[in-house]
């Protein structure tokens, strides 16, 4: 059984869903709508990947950058096609992407509750950052700076 990778396009969108769904160990929300991995695509064009096998998408790979740092996110092999080096291939295709547009370094989440996507990465030679930070996160950016903007006008 062979594997293609190619890069991530719009029109993949509802077989990496799918793909995403079934996947355990990841974590699906808001952001991954059409419209969201749309923006995420465009704004990441030509980071991401698929891997393909007879015509179906069986592997994917969402990378991104901030300019600094590189993320990886939604690695993810079918049932069936795991064990073949489908995750390797996907990743070394966005590391070398990423390496292309002049990010040195990358980092991942792996969710509490996916001890196995863990052993993964740390098979794979990926480690723990030797301080953890706290993520903090505005969960609707546009709301937060609608009320600061009130907040700045009631104060000027
Ligand atoms: C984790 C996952 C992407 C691996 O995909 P895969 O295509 O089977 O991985 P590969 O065949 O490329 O394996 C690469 C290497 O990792 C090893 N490996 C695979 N799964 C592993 C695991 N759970 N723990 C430790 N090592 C693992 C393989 O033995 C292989 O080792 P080798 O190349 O040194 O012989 C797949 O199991 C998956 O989709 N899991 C669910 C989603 C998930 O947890 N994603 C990670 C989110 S952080």
């Amino acid at each position: 059984m062979s594997h293609e990778i190619r890069q991530m396009t719009f029109e993949d969108y509802d077989q990496a869903y799918r793909l995403w769904s079934q996947s355990e160990g990841l974590c699906l929300g808001d952001d991954d709508s059409r419209d969201r991995i749309e923006v995420y695509l465009r704004r990441n064009a030509g980071l991401c990947f698929v891997a393909v096998s007879e015509g179906k998408l069986v592997g994917t790979v969402l990378c991104g950058h901030d300019g600094r740092r590189g993320v990886l996110r939604h690695l993810a092999v079918m049932q069936g096609h795991r064990g073949k080096g489908v995750a390797r291939a996907l990743i070394k295709a966005g590391l070398t992407a990423l390496g292309r547009s002049n990010i040195r370094k990358c980092n991942l989440y792996v969710e509490d509750y996916n001890p196995d996507g863990l052993r993964f990465w740390e098979h794979l030679g990926w480690y723990h950052v030797k301080y953890d930070y706290r993520t903090l996160q505005i969960p609707q950016l546009l709301t937060w700076y609608l009320r600061f903007l009130a907040v700045s006008c009631h104060f000027s």
